[in-house]
């Protein structure tokens, strides 16, 4: 049994890691917050925050010193970068979960997918150390609905592209229970963790959940796919396009779902309503 006292969640500000900060302090661990902004950061007041900036990896000495764990949020930064920054936490921490991706594939020599790619590039040094180390492969985030707030908060209709695209999108709140099982508690070394939420739901279905939990009603108009480029401005074009040609592929042929939140956290995974129910503000 490794004795995990104090960890450090690096994207402790973001909707996964933010979670992970929160639900390691409530389990009494001592937790530190790597944040390239600390005054921006709004964490709770008992952790830590300590500055530090993953393109700059010399800047994560101090975040690293008397730390057993990390939890690593990788911003897709280059193979340089990704080396560089595991070389630095393996000589502090004993284990690391990574937040990956599922579109990471192991039957490929090459990835064929700028995602997949893009975390295969620290998948691949955090193997080759020392490190115990998990992945945590999770499908689609259901926090990316979050881009329909705009329309929904100046009226009734979202516009989209593939409205019948169906996946079981995951909670924030359970791929960080995964993700502190897997830091704190043993038997998870090696680990390669798909994860989805626990039934797919179409993009019309969501859109109508949003409503339910808001008490409106709120409707889908399906419109073309680059005029759909142009509503989703939080990304640039070319990933807006990537995004785009992922939703086609779940038209006719719903996304892979997984028991693994249940199997590692005991809970099963919580659905979309239960999501859209808990952020009521981000729409309103
Ligand atoms: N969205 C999906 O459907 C999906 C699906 C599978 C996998 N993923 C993966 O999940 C990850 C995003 O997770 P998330 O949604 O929890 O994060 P997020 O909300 O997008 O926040 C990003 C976090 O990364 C930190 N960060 C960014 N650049 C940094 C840098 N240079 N140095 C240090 N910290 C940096 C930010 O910290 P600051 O406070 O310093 O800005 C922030 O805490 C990505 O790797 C993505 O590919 C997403």
């Amino acid at each position: 049994m490794v004795d995990i006292s104090r960890v450090l969640v690096i994207g402790a500000t973001g909707h996964v890691g933010g979670q992970v900060v929160t639900q390691l302090a409530a389990g009494g661990r001592q937790v530190r917050a790597l944040a390239r902004d600390p005054r921006a950061a709004s964490l709770p007041p008992d952790v830590e925050v300590v500055q530090g900036d993953l393109t700059v990896p010399e800047t994560l000495e101090r975040a690293l010193d008397g730390v057993d764990a990390v939890y690593l949020t990788w911003p897709m930064l280059s193979a340089q970068i990704a080396e560089s920054v595991v070389a630095r936490v393996a000589e502090h921490a004993h284990r690391i979960v990574l937040l990956s991706s599922a579109a990471v594939r192991d039957d490929l020599g090459e990835q064929d997918h700028p995602i997949g790619r893009a975390h295969a590039v620290i998948e691949q040094p955090i193997t080759e150390s020392a490190l115990e180390w998990t992945f945590l492969r999770p499908g689609g985030f259901a926090t990316n609905t979050v881009e329909w707030a705009p329309q929904i908060r100046a009226g009734d209709v979202v516009r989209g592209a593939y409205g019948s695209a169906s996946m079981a999108l995951l909670h924030e709140a359970d791929i960080a229970a995964v993700a502190v099982r897997a830091l704190t508690t043993d038997g998870h070394a090696g680990a390669r963790y798909i994860l989805t939420g626990p039934a797919p739901l179409s993009r019309v279905e969501q859109v109508e959940a949003i409503g339910a939990a808001l008490g409106r009603r709120l409707v889908w108009a399906e419109i073309s796919p680059e005029a759909a480029v142009e509503h989703m401005d939080w990304l640039p074009p070319d990933m807006a396009r990537v995004v785009l040609s992922g939703l086609a592929g779940l038209v006719d042929a719903p996304g892979t779902v997984t028991s693994t939140v249940h199997e590692v956290t005991g809970s099963p995974a919580r659905d979309y309503r239960r999501w859209a129910a808990d952020h009521v503000a981000d729409f309103a």
